[in-house]
């Protein structure tokens, strides 16, 4: 018997090895998670405590949910990929009735056999602690019970909550994790953040500087529908005096006052905007595998395609290198569909001879590319169209100068912005100095575990990885010579800040006109790939 148990035990652990290798090996270590949340502890006030949940799950329609992807602050913090789970980080180090020291506590949701036959497995607790390193993890059932005094700190920091967390039925779901800590630390079931932030400001209200503060109040409350009908809000725009004001504010129902939904957002800027090696490791893979994606996508197109054609092919290749997603929803659009933005319908039928515009972005292990190429179809560009490109392709080059540390990140737009000015004037279809809407968007932001990833909005400095994306687009009835409408051009390229200068992440993907002609006269190896048409009849 004992043998038997001990050959048992052998296979398992044998098949769990075995399984294990099968898995990608090139993830974050947990020495990473661990340091970033070291980082953040440090950036936390004294006698803070920050709490962060998993990302809900989203239901796509009946019974089939949308594929389950982790928050990325959540992922950063932790690397763990599953759902119905939080993270809370104290400050300072806390000790539990027994005397133990901690400063972290980690839910994870529970093993469940029959539930992982169906969906998968699951590391449970155990596995957080000896995968994921997390010392303190419990089970996510164990929260309800937990002692834990918010209100003995001195500012309990967290997320607002996000509105579409379901109850899925479970005893400890993200539902009930966000219900529970609400109950601890004294959070109203109609909690708003930005309100309360607001609720702040006025509670600082004096009677002289009332009118500002109501004309600041009145500029921000219509964007956010819970603060459009909050009846304090409305009240305080309408008083006729300061004193009026203070009255109403006095009457606006005091919160803990340790609440704090506003700050966390700025300090996870403050660290995910600079990458480590480990980061820019994933981040370089994303960026190489999509370029990749584009050459392919070059060297395979033709005018009969279909927009979502060129999206499969793009996704095929950034699968065969072990990408997981696309980092959004992929933007293929031919001639009209290319002047919008983020067009993601992606369906129209043959790309025709007009200029493609891709905006592709494969995500590996969690970190995106950001990379647009704009290119015709037929593989030659026409008069019009390489004029547009070319003036898109000097602003780009412009803007590159200007990558390095201390740059504010807006200059790469107002760079672009005064080239495509001028070059448009000249071509006639503006008039000098006139305003105008062929370049509606900014040219830089950053790249990382989002594609528009967190940053306080500092100046560049080395370590950040940014897109410079200039785009000019002439829609049709656009108030020129027709000749131009249709073309969209946008050339985005992802850009690693480095000590004194930039790296040039995405500079396989072609980008030069020269360079793009000659991609698209190689051969594909999709040439040959021939599908049967399923319409004919037999
Ligand atoms: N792909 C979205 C963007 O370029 O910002
Ligand atoms: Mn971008
Ligand atoms: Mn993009």
């Amino acid at each position: 018997m004992t043998r038997l148990i001990l050959f048992l035990l052998l296979m398992s652990s044998l098949s769990a090895s075995l399984f294990a290798q099968d898995e990608p090996q090139d993830l974050l270590p947990a020495d990473f998670h661990l340091g970033r949340r070291e980082a953040l502890r440090k950036l936390l006030p004294p006698k803070g405590v920050a709490v962060f949940f998993a990302n809900p799950v989203r239901n796509r329609s009946n019974d089939v949910d949308y594929l389950y992807h982790q928050d990325p602050d959540f992922y950063y913090l932790t690397g763990y990929q599953e759902p119905n789970a939080m993270l809370i980080l104290f400050a300072d180090e806390q000790t539990d009735d027994k005397g133990n020291k901690y400063t972290e506590l980690f839910f994870a949701q529970s093993r469940d056999p029959l539930r992982e036959r169906w969906d998968g497995k699951r590391l449970g607790p155990e596995g957080v602690k000896s995968k994921l390193g997390i010392a303190n993890t419990f089970d996510h059932k164990e929260f309800k019970d937990k002692k834990i005094d918010f209100a003995a700190f001195d500012k309990v920091l967290f997320f607002d909550f996000k509105n579409d967390v379901r109850d899925a039925g479970g005893e400890a779901d993200l539902y009930d994790l966000i219900q529970q800590f609400r109950d601890k630390a004294g959070i109203p079931s109609n909690y708003n953040g930005a309100r309360e932030t607001m609720y702040a400001q006025l509670r600082e209200v004096t009677e002289e500087n009332y009118k500002q503060v109501a004309e600041s109040v009145f500029a921000r409350y219509g964007r956010n529908p819970g603060m459009r009908n909050d009846e304090h809000l409305q009240a305080f725009i309408k008083a006729g005096s300061g004193k009026e004001a203070k009255k109403i504010v006095a009457k606006i129902p005091a919160l803990p006052k340790n609440l704090d939904a506003s700050s966390l957002g700025g300090k996870m800027g403050q660290l995910r905007m600079v990458k480590s090696d480990a980061e820019l490791k994933l981040l370089r893979k994303a960026v190489d595998v999509s370029c990749q994606g584009q050459v392919e996508v070059m060297k395979a197109m033709h005018p009969a395609m279909s927009e979502m054609e060129i999206r499969g092919i793009h996704e095929f290749v950034f699968r065969r290198y072990g990408s997981e997603y696309e980092g959004y929803p992929s933007i293929v659009g031919s001639g009209h569909n290319s002047c919008v933005l983020h067009y993601v319908e992606n369906n129209r039928q043959r790309v025709s001879t007009d200029l493609v515009l891709m905006d592709l972005g494969a995500e590996y292990h969690g970190y995106t590319a950001d990379i647009t190429r704009t290119i015709p179809a037929d593989g030659t560009f026409s008069e019009e169209q390489k004029a547009i490109y070319n003036i898109v392709l000097e602003a780009q080059e412009a803007a590159f100068k200007v990558c390095k540390p201390g740059t504010a990140m807006r200059e790469t737009t107002r760079i672009c912005r005064e080239i495509a000015d001028k070059r448009l004037a000249e071509l006639g279809l503006i008039k000098p100095g006139a305003q105008h809407e062929y370049f509606p968007h900014g040219v830089s932001h950053h790249i990382g575990l989002d594609v528009h990833d967190r940053s306080t909005g500092a100046p560049m400095a080395e370590g950040m990885v940014i897109t410079v994306e200039p785009g000019i687009y002439i829609p049709p009835n656009s108030p020129c010579d027709p000749k131009w409408w249709g073309i969209g051009v946008r050339i985005e390229d992802d850009v690693l800040i480095t000590k004194d200068g930039y790296e040039l992440l995405s500079k396989s993907a072609p980008r030069t006109v020269e360079e793009i002609e000659k991609m698209m006269a190689q051969p594909s190896p999709l040439d040959a790939f021939l599908l049967p048409n399923l319409d004919k009849k037999n």
